[in-house]
């Protein structure tokens, strides 16, 4: 099992590329099962959750080439063979769920393992259930099943959803684009990867308006052809690299990451004493030995402060000068890096099921932590950076599924870290 060893106190200088968006990716991915014809994506990152979909379109019956070198898939879904999404393979990539939507649509069934809860929390399904009930699906459970089928062919129709879901959004904009008639999805999602997919869709024939709106419009078209897309930047990858450059000091340009898809975190980091510059090439951060000041956020859907960002945010202001507040909004047990970060050293106490009150700024010394999920891990690896001694971060597969190649990025702009491997980190 793999682990990382970060020996903290230096500075970061450079550029750092950065990748890909995992959450645009995946469910471009799963796109691809609305057409007959081949999906190329371009600019697609080396991911295990990528992997781990690919296995999942494969079962059934997708033909993938991934060139990793060139950052390109080719995805091929003219023949599907098998319309169930097993538990086993769901499990591992929850967005993975999300086939139900394409499947349905262009075979008429489908039946798709609930895909159980996560250590962020029980993240239910019931509004991607509903919205495609809407659509004219009949939908049963069983064995922990999702089965879903419907008589010719999905009904557009006006669906509203309960709370702003990304994932329901996603997934009754791909169903909607084959079903007949129109369908208008309100109180939508309006991230930036919504609005990548529906543009990857009008480029396979869908028509959709609204997209990046809390109102989404889509025309049912008979068939989708296929098309090569190029994957918008990770803006949560962007936003982690700020904060440690924040965190460590330095000057790194963030290269290919646009303004408009980090604009609030960027203000919110800029107000806490990160210096900005928007160039044509991405954005440049620097911290000169600054004294951070503390911030009050609360965790919302864009475009205000991403959770994806919470807990790389905690870290940052065990270094700010003063109490911080962190309100998460979106889910119930998102503070897991939390007590990890104290072993570091970090002054954290929980106000409440949502929020944590931040003590800084805390002389952090390193020690041997654990990752939990995705984005706790890095909050671990950020802390990591600043600490006094060498830190080991074990489980980094969690850091895998959504960081490409975060040791090289970072290295090679002066971090001590590297990847390690052994059934014990002391
Ligand atoms: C997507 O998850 C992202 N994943 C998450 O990123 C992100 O944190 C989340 O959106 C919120 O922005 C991908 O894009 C692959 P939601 P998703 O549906 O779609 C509740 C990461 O680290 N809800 O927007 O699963 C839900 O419990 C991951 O990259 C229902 O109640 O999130 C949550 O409280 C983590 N019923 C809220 O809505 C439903 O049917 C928002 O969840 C669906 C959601």
């Amino acid at each position: 099992m793999d682990n990382l060893r970060i020996i903290g106190g230096n500075q970061l200088e450079g550029t750092i590329r950065i990748s890909g968006a995992k959450n645009a990716v995946l469910p471009l991915m799963i796109a691809s099962l609305l057409s007959k014809e081949k999906l190329i994506l371009k600019n697609v990152p080396t991911l295990q959750d990528v992997n781990t979909l690919q296995n999942i379109l494969e079962h059934h019956g997708v033909i993938c080439t991934n060139e990793q070198l060139e950052k390109t898939l080719s995805i091929s879904a003219s023949h599907i063979t098998n319309l169930v999404a097993h538990y086993m393979l769901v499990s591992q990539m929850r967005a993975s769920f999300w086939v139900i939507g394409p499947l349905l649509a262009r075979c008429g069934s489908a039946s798709v393992s609930l895909p159980g809860g996560c250590s962020i929390g029980i993240r239910p399904v019931d509004f991607i259930i509903a919205g495609l009930e809407k659509l004219g699906a009949e939908i049963s459970m069983a064995s922990g099943y999702v089965i879903a089928t419907v008589k010719n062919r999905l009904r557009g129709n006006r669906i509203k959803l309960p709370k702003t879901s990304v994932g329901a959004t996603h997934t009754i904009m791909m169903a909607a684009t084959l079903a007949k008639g129109e369908t208008v999805i309100e109180n939508a999602a309006r991230e930036p990867e919504i609005v990548d997919v529906a543009n990857c869709l009008k480029s396979m024939g869908a028509c959709i308006e609204g997209a990046g709106t809390n109102k989404i419009y889509i025309q049912g078209v008979d068939s989708l052809h296929g098309t090569t897309h190029y994957v918008m930047p990770d803006r949560i990858e962007a936003g982690t690299y700020a904060m440690a450059v924040a965190m460590t000091g330095g000057n790194v340009l963030l290269e290919g990451i646009h303004k408009e898809l980090l604009s609030v975190p960027i203000t919110i980091l800029e107000e806490s004493g990160l210096e900005v510059d928007y160039t044509e090439n991405g954005i440049r951060v620097r911290c000169n030995a600054c004294t951070l000041s503390p911030c009050n956020i609360t965790t919302a859907p864009f475009p205000d402060f991403p959770t994806d960002l919470q807990a790389q945010l905690t870290s940052m202001m065990t270094q700010a000068s003063g109490i911080s507040s962190i309100t998460e909004s979106i889910f119930e047990n998102r503070f897991t890096h939390v007590g990890e970060l104290c072993r570091l050293g970090a002054k954290i106490s929980t106000s409440g099921q949502r929020c944590v009150l931040i003590k800084g700024k805390t002389k952090l010394t390193g020690a041997p932590v654990m990752a939990t999920d995705l984005r706790a891990s890095v909050s671990l690896v950020l802390a990591g950076l600043v600490a006094q001694g060498t830190t080991t971060i074990s489980r980094v597969y969690h850091l895998d599924r959504g960081f490409e190649n975060l040791e090289d990025k970072l290295s090679q702009c002066g971090a001590m870290i590297e990847r390690f491997s052994c059934s014990r980190v002391y």
